[in-house]
């Protein structure tokens, strides 16, 4: 099997290879030959953990359209080409090794296992072939094995704090939502992929705001949904009817995990004759929207897709055109990181953003 891949493997990479030799091989047109010097292609490489992830769909849609906007500016023809990782990390190495092969100007990577960066940044740096990285943060100490590298993020601490916060205010305001009157929230918590950075500090630091501001905590019970809608509402579904009447709020590392667990509430009768628990999540997709409009799903926190997505394509056209990104790109701290806020979203709020 392994042997039919690497065959596979090797003809696409000779076939494309052999294209890529006709292209530079009509010298004889004098007009084609002056474009060329004067419009460089620059080949963009984007490698996603996955394409099936509601969130980073929507990170896909900002760059391309930003590389767009970026190539009309600029007079560059930039060319995309996303590939699906279907979250294998070996799958992601051998297209990653297609990129650089083909000689690619620069490679975008959203890894499917964040520790597993070093694999392609040593042969990214052999190459001279410049990475960002995004969305899945490799570990401090890859992040330190090259210049030529960088991450665009958020940060996750942010995220979950907002979600607390959220919580909180409603605590506050709404004496009811304490259904056994014992002064604390007894909380579920939906996680997302283990060992996510995200996943890891959402939970932490929702939890954290809420101690912040004076309230009592306790945990009924918490597990991964990975990041998906259905497993949310598979353990949604479970912890109804374990717990019964005893959950007073619902965490979710994400909104699709979210959505998940309003569609096991609304099995259950939640969300008609005055029935409600408060759930929030975060990223604000559009299903999310939806929900807070039709007053289901109580908040959730901008996770900046379109932001992200044009500081993804902007450093990684500086990087290509070998400018000086510490002149070119606005905000990087740390010589590498570029972080992009985030924001609570609530009904009340919904309006102001996007
Ligand atoms: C998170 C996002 C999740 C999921 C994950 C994938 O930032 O909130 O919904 O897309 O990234 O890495
Ligand atoms: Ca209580």
């Amino acid at each position: 099997m392994k042997k039919i891949i690497t065959l596979i493997a090797t003809a696409a990479i000779t076939a494309s290879m052999m294209v890529g030799c006709g292209k530079s091989a009509s010298p004889t047109d004098a007009n084609s030959t002056d474009k060329a010097a004067s419009k460089k292609e620059i080949k963009v490489g984007v490698a996603l953990y996955k394409f099936d992830d509601t969130f980073i769909s929507t990170v896909r849609q900002a760059l391309e359209k930003r590389a767009e906007e970026k190539g009309k500016e600029s007079g560059d023809k930039i060319t995309i080409n996303a590939v699906d990782g279907q979250g294998q990390q070996a799958t992601q190495n051998d297209q990653v090794d297609t990129f650089i092969t083909q000689k690619y100007d620069v490679i975008a990577v959203n890894m499917v296992d964040r520790t597993a960066a070093s694999v392609i940044i040593d042969k990214a740096k052999k190459a001279n072939i410049p990475v960002v990285f995004f969305n899945r943060e490799p570990v401090k100490e890859d992040m330190a094995k090259w210049d030529k590298m960088f991450y665009v993020g958020a940060k996750a601490e942010e995220s979950g704090t907002m979600q607390g916060q959220i919580i909180a205010d409603y605590w506050k305001k709404h004496p009811e939502a304490d259904k056994n009157k014992d002064g604390k929230i007894q909380y579920v918590m939906l996680e997302g992929e283990p060992g996510h950075q995200d996943a890891i500090l959402r939970t932490k630091h929702s939890i954290k705001a809420l101690e912040d501001a004076g309230i009592k905590v306790e945990k009924l019970a918490s597990d991964t949904a990975n990041w998906q809608r259905a497993q949310g509402q598979e353990k949604m579904a479970a912890w109804l009817s374990s717990f019964n009447n005893k959950i007073e709020v619902v965490f979710a590392n994400n909104d699709d995990m979210a959505l998940g667990a309003i569609e096991a509430l609304k099995a259950a009768g939640y969300f008609k004759d005055g029935k409600f628990l408060p759930v929030v999540g975060v990223d604000a997709t559009a299903p999310a929207l939806d929900s807070l409009k039709a007053g289901q799903m109580l908040g959730t926190v901008l996770n900046d897709a379109k932001n992200q997505g044009n500081a993804i394509l902007d450093t990684a056209y500086s990087l290509a055109k070998g400018e000086d990104t510490a002149k070119t790109i606005k905000g990087i701290t740390d010589g590498k990181y570029l972080w992009v806020p985030y924001q609570p979203v609530t009904k009340e709020t919904m309006d102001k953003i996007k």
